[in-house]
């Protein structure tokens, strides 16, 4: 796999590489070149995002955008659960272009494209391609063009131009070229990105000053294809504290070599197209090991709606429905024997019960923990496992994945809320995702 994409950086570069330093080809060096990057909240006070708009709005929204089962047979690999705008909380500062540009792109594990929307008519973003002396735009012909996925031809059209589809249905075209990313201490040049530089169809587009996407799905054109010019193969990322709360002061990606991989807790990771996959075995609630046959956690390539897929672009953990009934049948005898009233399975696929998060903590709520191939877990305390729904009435943050349609019942997404508080780092050198559990 690394030697396929290398190849195609390779093929991409040619006429570059004689300008920058050799460092496509994967060796590290020995100075550490890694960067680490801020992550910022969605909510933060800081960033200029939805300002009229808070947490619980922002869950009932893409809770409200069910996908189309015509997504999925599009292909397989290409599953976003809501509209790219709507669905990301953290975003990552960096700049683009020259002179440089600070941008705040949603950080997005699901998607193999980097885009930007740069300025319009609706939009005052400062990125503008005319304004970037490095930006340079890829026509239909150039063969780099020719290998990104679902990029169509059109007739007198002399532009790149791909459609990324989501699985609410809603698809956008847009306008690949290439620009340089300037971090601290690397300049990464001719990044591989999308343009959004006209007004945009689609109702996302206009609501907010979302500014667009850092792919870092495994497959071409995403950014991990640049990320051995920071050294190592590897990024990571570190959400300190519940995804709920907007300060987050120490939230980072961390890329190439100061990536934080921690080998005692890893699982072998699989490439699946847009997607990072990785082998559950079994789910305990506290000592007790719930009745799931691990076959209902395997990827069968049926539409890419099945195994076990690691995503930053959902708060929430969808589960496959065998495994759910379980899980929500050990945990609401939990809370039951604890003198909790469960609403067992509303509406929305998912477990509530009458009282506070406060209460559950003082009752003594068992860790259900996410058993992993070769021993690695996640465990889940109370703030990971629910969320206040409203006064005196809380629900989990798993769902079960039939929520968004029966075709979806066998895919299993961990979410956000699973993973904070861990630095989950991905080893693409030796494909092994690390979960390690920090301050708490
Ligand atoms: C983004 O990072 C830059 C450089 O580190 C910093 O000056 C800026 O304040 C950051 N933006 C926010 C909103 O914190
Ligand atoms: C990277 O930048 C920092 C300041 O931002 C500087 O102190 C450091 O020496 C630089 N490192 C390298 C390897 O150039």
């Amino acid at each position: 796999m690394a030697t396929t994409l290398n190849l195609l950086v390779f093929l991409f570069f040619t006429t570059l590489i004689q300008a920058t330093p050799p460092v496509h080809n994967g060796i590290s060096t020995a100075t550490p070149k890694g960067v680490t990057l801020q992550l910022m909240h969605r909510f933060s006070p800081s960033l200029a995002f939805h300002r009229v708009d808070n947490f619980e709005k922002f869950l009932e929204r893409t809770e409200k955008q069910r996908p189309h089962a015509a997504a999925f047979q599009q292909e397989a690999t290409q599953v976003n659960l809501v509209a790219p705008t709507e669905d990301h909380l953290f975003f990552v500062n960096l700049s683009i272009g020259n002179p440089p540009i600070r941008l705040y792109l949603a950080m997005d594990t699901g998607s193999r494209y980097t885009w930007v929307i740069g300025r319009t008519r609706i939009r005052k973003n400062k990125y503008s391609p005319a304004g970037s002396s490095t930006q340079r735009y890829l026509s239909r012909d150039d063969s780099a063009c020719k290998k990104l996925y679902q990029c169509k031809p059109q007739e007198n059209v002399k532009d790149c131009m791909c459609v990324v589809g989501y699985a609410d249905g809603q698809t956008s075209e847009i306008k690949m070229g290439s620009d340089q990313f300037v971090f601290n201490n690397v300049t990464v040049k001719k990044v591989v990105m999308g343009l959004i530089n006209f007004n945009p169809k689609g109702k996302f587009f206009g609501q907010d000053d979302f500014q667009g996407i850092l792919g870092l799905s495994p497959r071409y054109p995403s950014f991990t294809n640049w990320l051995t010019d920071f050294g190592a193969n590897k990024f990571s990322y570190y959400i300190n504290g519940a995804v709920t709360k907007s300060s987050h002061p120490y939230a980072t990606l961390m890329l190439g070599d100061l990536a934080d991989i921690d080998g005692d807790n890893s699982t072998p990771l699989r490439l699946d197209g847009a997607h990072y996959q990785v082998t559950l075995k079994s789910i305990t609630v506290g000592v007790i090991k719930l009745d799931i046959d691990p076959k209902v956690f395997v990827y069968t390539g049926d539409e890419g709606a099945s195994g076990v897929t690691i995503d930053t672009g959902t708060v929430i953990t969808y589960l496959t429905n065998p495994a759910c009934y379980q899980l929500f049948g050990g945990m609401g005898e939990a809370l039951e024997s604890r003198g909790f009233r469960v609403d067992m399975i509303n509406r929305n696929n998912v477990l509530c019960f009458y009282g506070s998060l406060e209460e559950l903590k003082r009752s003594g709520f068992p860790v259900v923990s996410f058993h992993f191939a070769q021993g690695a877990t996640l465990r889940l305390n109370e703030d990971d496992l629910f969320m206040r729904k409203r006064e005196n009435y809380v629900c989990s943050t798993v769902k079960m994945s039939s929520f968004y349609g029966d075709h979806l019942k066998y895919l299993t997404i961990i979410g956000l809320t699973a993973q904070q508080d861990y630095v989950m780092g991905f080893d693409l050198e030796n494909l092994r995702l690390s979960m390690k559990l920090r301050d708490r």
